[in-house]
């Protein structure tokens, strides 16, 4: 049997299907679909700890987090203690975010060269100080996301996990595969069981889930107990419901339709708009939107036209236009 709810501290997930923290995407317009779709909980992009600190507009403006999207965990990224105790002071003031999440996996050369993301599980030593300090500064519980390791030689998985849950971190993420492959190969899901059996802190596995029988067969054979979906939620958030009741039932529920999909797709721009203005969220909607029709007919085409448009009009009559030719008048 599996078990689909989840307690990170304090914090109650209704279901253990969770969206990875993805720069550039897990903005509240996103965190709201994927929460509406089912997501048990949704991960923010990752913050610069700098930025907070030196109050950079567009940092602080990352911290908006919206009623709907609870819960959410906020994600910092940084290496100086001193600029992380301080960022996490003002998340913990100036955000409701119900979980502060610290980065130790971005395997990014601009944030792993200065000691943070990756870098900071090579020493687990030190990312268990970082911990401790944040946990001292926050009301909340506090998690750490890292990577099977830095390379091949140097997996160290379970040994950053055990120092950062001594430190007080309340559950770890680990995404299967080490910094060097960054996104190559396979996700390795037995370190991820390795994890799972050395500490007593929750488990959240990551890497590869692409729909319901790769999150099964990940609880299964790592025994961990939730799940993180990254780019298998691009264009499709959809997927946290399908994996979720899948879960809960053995049923498998319908994908969504052409037209569902650009319904979805528009309320997306929609919901960026609010947030970010006509401006930015419609260039930040086009590689959504060519996403959200991947694998339809015409995609290509349509991909290349959305990537020219200009206006929220513009986005809208090219979807409802390619509705028309595609589906409508088919059917
Ligand atoms: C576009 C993109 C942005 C990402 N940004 C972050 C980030 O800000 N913080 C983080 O911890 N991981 C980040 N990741 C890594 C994902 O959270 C996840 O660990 C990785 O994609 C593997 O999961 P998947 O196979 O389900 O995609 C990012 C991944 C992608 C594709």
């Amino acid at each position: 049997m599996i078990q689909t709810d989840l307690q990170i501290g304090d914090v109650h997930l209704e279901n253990n299907v969770i969206l990875a923290p993805m720069a550039g995407v897990c903005n509240p317009a996103f965190r709201i679909l994927a929460k509406e779709m089912g997501a048990g909980m949704v991960c923010a992009e990752m913050v610069a700890t700098k930025g907070i600190v030196n109050d950079n507009a567009k940092s602080l403006r990352m911290l908006h987090i919206l009623p709907d999207e609870h819960p959410v965990s906020l994600q910092l990224v940084g290496s100086d203690l001193d600029s992380m105790v301080r960022a996490a002071e003002t998340v913990g003031r100036a955000t409701n975010a119900d979980i502060i999440d610290i980065n130790m996996g971005c395997p990014v050369l601009k944030i792993y060269k200065n000691g943070s993301g990756a870098a900071l599980a090579r020493d687990p030593e030190y990312a268990a100080r970082i911990v401790r300090a944040v946990v001292n500064t926050v009301d909340r519980p506090v998690t750490v996301k890292f990577r099977k390791g830095w390379d091949d030689d140097h997996v160290n998985a379970v040994e950053v996990a055990l120092a950062v849950q001594e430190a007080g971190a309340k559950a770890v993420a680990v995404h299967g595969r080490t910094a060097k492959q960054r996104y190559s190969g396979r996700a390795d899901w037995s370190i991820i069981r390795r994890v799972k059996e050395a500490v007593r802190i929750p488990v959240i596995g990551n890497g590869d889930v692409t729909g319901p029988d790769e999150a099964l067969a990940l609880l299964e054979q790592t025994g961990c107990d939730g799940v993180m979906i990254g780019r298998a939620a691009l264009g499709n958030p959809w997927i946290f419901r399908e994996v979720s009741h899948y879960l809960k039932t053995g049923r498998r529920l319908p994908g969504p339709d052409a037209e569902e999909r650009i319904r979805v797709c528009l309320r997306h721009m929609e919901l960026l708009i609010e947030e970010k203005g006509e401006w930015i969220g419609v260039r930040e909607m086009r590689k959504h939107a060519g996403w959200y029709v991947k694998g339809l007919p015409g995609a290509a085409v349509m991909r290349e036209r959305l990537n020219a448009a200009e206006t929220k009009d513009e986005v809208r009559g090219l979807l409802e236009g390619y509705l028309e030719q595609w589906f409508r008048r088919a059917g």
